[in-house]
């Protein structure tokens, strides 16, 4: 979770490195460091905290055209200086910076310790560094001294390293999950980092590390290896994100700035999987899924924190139009419990980044069952689409604020056409079916578009919500993944504790915490529940609690009912959970706003999460 950046060119590193790390903030904020190599010499500066603090404390003047960053979320050693990356050697001429958790890193300290080695921090990481320098000693380059380190360590990590004995080369490998390693062609340059935020301020064209792959950067090129040292052809490719998207613009915060994307994000992703005239589905990047998907008989889908909600609405969708009966789980638990799967299971894995961890070993775990994979990705080739048998694509554009907003809209509009495309294979849907469902979807950008135009109406919710300690997000059928969704953005960036469950639950525990201090927001837009909706609002103000009710315009009894409303565009009942999911964004902005919340940055989280 942690962002590193690497750079090898003939412009000044420092700007361009502090830049990258910028960039890749949202990976983690604990402490920030570069190291610059210039010649014989190497400088090192770090810190405690967000970037900004190591930028104040940055040498203007540390020279040199070849250099390493990091961004940190701490797993081994608190946050502190000492603990920041990059970490170097006893000798001093070898610095390295680290994503994941060298698994080893006790019996590899007590064994470097015996042999002579001062350690200088408490993270696992400064192995590496330790290791580098005795493959070094022992007559080994920088490359071959990280492949060597790469057979060392357990774990799964990204590394990046340099070295004073060959000013000009980094050195980067990529073991297991743990994060991603981009490397980015330029003129005459090469960056190298976890993920392609860092890298599209540079260049477009790119090439992905694998799983056991090892790197030599220098500003001409770049050579990968094997861990074993096989060569490894590298197939660089330009991806299409437009850079500026990487760029907050007239907004105070991504999120903001996200959140009013949706309308265009969600046009992208539709209309990049579907036409309207003629109604058809194109799924250009299913690759061998596509012929197995009229075998399947079973789906599982999985995700994490957002996108495990986008995958419970994908899981009724797909049984809904394919009548394929389909279960929901969090890569974290479905990766231990010894699932049922087999070839004729189709995994559908859900994620933003493609990087997830948990996700990414659930995935090991349904290949080796030999299920059939689809990822719903929003990063162009990612992890999860390496993996996977197949990809939907959701066309939101980069995605920076670590609450996530217009990935979810997009995810549940992918997996909506996906569940279709499904029914297609499985001969469930007809032609005009398909012409209405597409019909509906097309009304959808639109209904966005409204919702956000009437931001201002949400704001005494807002207002209301960000006097609370605790609150409730209820909701039936499509609007249960919508509360789990509302009260997950509001817990994770204004710190008030919600929780959301399906409002039949409400009565087997929940209903004890009803006091006039206590909100509740029902979501209550799917007209099919809406009777049994009514009923338990009038449970919870039977007993004193406030209710804020998600509603569709010209609901009158519903509006007259609840204590305050957020009314929303009517749409298909299926597609409700995107028009009901964006007020509760707005509205958790304003309320973490409110309470002087970093929206952007909330403490404890990272946008893409490495660590088991
Ligand atoms: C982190 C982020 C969430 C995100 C989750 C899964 O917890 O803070 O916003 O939903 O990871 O990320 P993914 O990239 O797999 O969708």
């Amino acid at each position: 979770m942690c962002g590193i950046v690497g750079y090898a060119g003939h412009r000044q590193a420092v700007p361009i490195l502090l830049r990258a790390l910028k960039d890749l903030e949202y990976r983690g904020y604990d402490s920030a460091g570069i190291a610059v190599l210039d010649g014989d010499s190497l400088s090192i500066t770090k810190r405690q905290g967000k970037i900004a603090n190591l930028e104040s404390a940055i040498n203007a003047t540390a020279s040199g055209t070849v250099g390493i960053g990091h961004t940190r979320w701490a797993t081994h050693g608190r946050p502190s200086d000492q603990n920041a990356h990059p970490h170097v050697s006893c000798d001093e001429r070898v610095v390295v910076i680290h994503n994941g958790i060298v698994e080893n890193y006790a019996p590899l300290r007590e064994a470097l310790g015996a042999r002579g080695h001062v350690f200088r921090s408490e993270t696992d990481t400064e192995t590496v560094a330790h290791l580098l320098e005795e493959e070094m000693r022992a007559g080994a380059d920088l490359f071959e001294a990280l492949r060597r380190t790469a057979q060392r360590i357990e774990g799964s990590q990204a590394v990046v390293a340099m070295s004073l004995d060959e000013p000009g080369v980094l050195a980067a490998a990529r073991l297991g999950n743990a994060g991603g390693v981009v490397i980015g062609f330029g003129d005459g340059e090469m960056v190298v980092a976890s993920d392609l935020a860092a890298v599209l301020p540079i260049t477009q064209d790119v090439a992905f590390l694998s799983d056991g792959q090892v790197a030599r950067v220098t500003p001409k090129g770049a050579e990968v290896r094997t861990v074993s040292g096989e060569p490894v052809p590298l197939q660089r490719k330009r991806v299409p994100i437009d850079p500026v998207t990487a760029l907050k613009g007239q907004y105070p915060h991504f999120m903001l700035k996200e959140i009013h994307e949706q309308p265009e994000a969600l046009a992208d992703t539709i209309w990049s999987l579907a036409t309207l005239e003629p109604p058809a589905l194109y799924f250009d990047d299913l690759g061998p899924a596509a012929d197995r998907l009229p075998d399947v008989d079973r789906v599982i889908l999985i995700g994490m924190g957002t996108s495990l909600h986008a995958a419970m609405l994908g899981q009724r969708y797909i049984e809904a139009f394919a009548r394929v009966p389909a279960s929901v789980d969090n890569g974290s638990e479905f990766r231990y419990r010894d699932p049922v799967v087999d070839e004729r299971t189709l995994v559908v894995s859900v994620s933003q980044s493609g990087e997830t961890v948990d996700v990414l070993e659930a995935m090991a775990v349904a290949r080796a069952a030999g299920a059939v994979q689809v990822t719903v990705c929003n990063t162009e080739g990612a992890q999860t689409t390496r993996v996977a048998d197949g990809t939907v694509y959701t066309r939101a554009g980069l995605e920076r604020g670590v609450a996530s907003t217009k990935c979810f809209s997009s995810a549940v509009v992918a997996l909506y056409l996906f569940a279709l495309r499904l029914a297609q294979a499985k001969g469930r849907i007809s032609q005009s079916e398909l012409a209405a469902h597409l019909g509906e979807l097309a009304q959808l950008p639109r209904a966005v578009a409204d919702v956000i135009a009437n931001r201002e109406r949400y704001r005494r919710v807002a207002a209301r919500l960000a006097q609370a300690q605790h609150a409730l997000f209820l909701g039936r059928g499509l609007a249960h993944p919508v509360a789990m969704e509302g009260a997950l953005k509001l817990k994770e960036i204004s710190y008030i504790h919600a929780e959301g469950y399906a409002a039949g639950e409400m009565k087997h525990g929940p209903i004890a915490l009803i006091e006039p201090a206590f909100p509740t927001v029902a979501i209550a837009t799917q007209h099919a529940l809406r009777a049994k909706m009514v009923s338990n609002i009038e449970q919870i103000q039977a007993r004193g609690g406030p209710v804020i009710g998600v509603v569709s315009e010209g609901d009158e009894e519903l509006t007259a009912l609840c204590d305050e409303v957020i009314t929303v565009p009517r749409v298909s009942s299926w597609l409700e959970p995107v028009v009901s999911v964006v007020p509760l964004q707005l509205v958790a902005y304003d309320v973490a706003v409110h309470r002087g919340c970093d929206v952007d940055q909330p403490r404890n989280l990272a946008k893409t999460v490495t660590v088991e």
